[in-house]
């Protein structure tokens, strides 16, 4: 944003920065800038060392090499209040607040003016002030312990601002926002620019980026692959760069759905400790179809995967898989009926971690199943290469494997080394995952859905369901509060219902 005739420097450039970590580069001679007003988004994979960046911005990390010029003149940063006192704030992925402080005391914690005697009253008005001026509905005498995650982070800014932060650096700050949430985020972060703020956006979610940048800069294991001013943001570009080679985001829909019911769920209805955790659960899940279940976490997701798989029994109401009633003969019942289960928790309950891939895949073999280890090895070498695991080799204990390729394993044996399973239920199937590997898990569940599978898929992650799904369900409460068919799945619509607001 230079003005007219006269160059203006940058707010904050990075210069050179070199961060290593034990056995890795987090950040390779990165250069970067942000100028005033500016919306400047890091966006990248998980690793590709966006965080290490921001840290090195606002003075949590020293790099080893390389130079931070603030507003033309060179700065030293050991430290986050050497960071603070050039205007520089950082909100962390991982909220830093004292729960059962209130939103004011939260704010003025660690405030270098502690040392003076401090006026509540004047601090609650110019919390209220600020929150008015960017947008940030909060009461200051809230108690942060009993706020949702959106506010937390609203404290977060607001603390920032307190302290004077000129430069803002948001790293990951959607992550934990249903939709309508981040659209009340980004008023905020408009309302910093417009008033003369920096804002430094890490995300490694494509979609959301594009509207809110003023330029994206793309990182890749460490290195900086690429940059892109506002208007030349062309999505599969972003990608390519993103992942480093040719990719396709296109939605993949049923080939051929038929009619048949593989799965049935009827009034189901759970209660823990007589709270309700599932309310009048109803869903049919056909042969050739992805249903997809999205939600803000924690509105009964995992319960309801866990009735299908047998794991939780449900007060009322009834489970079929393949015409079979499930819903009391446990989760070996569920299995001998053709079900396969993916959990959220990869190495938890899905893989046993100490042992081999070879071992998993033999491990849910139908009893009474003589179980060959040498075809079991011929076929886990086949899983390799087609779903490129990155593993030593098939007799690795699995959790030496990074989550994405324990996940492709965990959907290799789930999808195709369980013989007859014609019912699936994944959950998060690609969180934490790259866009790499996301694409080769969603090709696998597409493949599956195509041999005729029935496959119930209850993920946060909204463009994953609208992605994939042929149907599309909102879970909100324990309910079920709206159902789209996935090719005319209305974004907005299933936003305000995962934010349980009326559509
Ligand atoms: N404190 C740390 N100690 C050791 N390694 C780290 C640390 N922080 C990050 N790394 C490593 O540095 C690389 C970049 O990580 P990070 O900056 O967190 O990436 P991103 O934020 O883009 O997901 C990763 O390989 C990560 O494992
Ligand atoms: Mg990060």
């Amino acid at each position: 944003m230079s003005q007219a005739g006269r160059a203006v420097a940058p707010a904050l450039v990075a210069r050179g920065i070199t961060k290593r970590f034990p056995g890795v580069v987090a950040n390779d001679s990165v250069n970067f800038d942000v100028a005033r007003g500016e919306v400047h988004t890091l966006l990248g994979e998980n690793g590709a060392g966006k965080s290490t960046l921001a840290s090195v911005l606002c003075g949590l990390y020293r790099p080893e090499e390389g130079q931070l010029l603030r507003n033309g003149a060179e700065i030293r940063l050991n430290s986050p209040r050497d960071g603070l006192s050039q205007g520089i704030a950082m909100v962390h992925q991982h909220f830093r607040l004292v729960d059962r402080f209130t939103v004011a005391e939260n704010v003025v914690l660690g405030h270098k003016s502690l040392s003076f005697v401090l006026d509540n009253a004047a601090i609650e008005e110019r919390v209220a002030s600020i929150t008015q001026e960017f947008g940030l509905p909060l009461d200051p005498r809230a108690v942060v312990g009993e706020l949702s995650a959106g506010e937390r982070q609203r404290v977060e800014i607001v603390k920032a601002l307190y302290q004077g932060a000129e430069l803002l650096l948001l790293d990951e700050p959607t992550a934990l926002l249903a939709p309508p949430e981040v659209e009340k985020l980004f008023i905020t972060v408009r309302a910093m620019t417009h008033a003369g703020k920096s804002v430094v956006f890490v995300s490694h979610k494509l979609g959301e980026v594009v509207d809110i940048s003023d330029r994206i800069t793309v990182m890749r294991a460490g290195k900086v692959t690429g940059s892109v001013r506002r208007g030349d943001a062309d999505v599969r570009r972003l990608a390519e760069l993103m992942v480093g080679r040719e990719i396709n985001i296109v939605p993949r829909r049923a080939k051929s759905p038929t009619s048949d019911v593989l799965l049935s769920i009827s009034q189901v209805h759970l209660e823990r400790e007589g709270a309700e955790i599932l309310t009048d659960i109803n869903l049919e899940g056909r042969a050739g179809e992805i249903v997809g279940v999205s939600g803000v976490a924690g509105n009964g997701q995992r319960d309801l995967a866990e009735v299908v798989a047998g794991l939780r029994m449900p007060q009322r109401g009834n489970v079929t898989v393949c015409g079979v009633p499930t819903s009391r003969a446990g989760a070996l019942g569920a299995r001998r009926a053709g079900l396969a289960y993916v959990p959220e928790d990869r190495l938890g309950t899905g893989l046993a971690p100490s042992l081999s891939m070879v071992d998993n895949l033999v491990l849910t073999r139908k009893r009474g199943f003589i179980v060959d280890r040498k075809s079991a090895l011929r076929e886990s070498e086949g899983f390799i290469r087609q779903l490129e695991i990155k593993t030593p080799g098939p007799l690795t204990p699995t959790r030496k494997l990074s989550g994405g390729n324990a996940q492709k394993v965990l959907l290799a044996r789930e999808l195709f080394a369980v013989s007859g399973a014609r019912v699936l239920i994944v959950c998060s199937p690609t969180r934490g995952l790259d866009v790499g590997a996301v694409e080769a898990v969603h090709a696998l569940l597409d493949e599956a859905r195509d041999a005729g599978k029935a496959i119930l898929m209850i993920s946060e992650d909204l463009d994953e369901v609208m992605t994939l799904a042929d149907r599309v369900m909102v879970l909100y409460r324990g309910r079920i509060t709206l159902e789209q068919a996935g090719i005319d799945a209305d974004l907005d619509r299933i936003g305000r219902a995962m934010a349980g607001l009326a559509s």
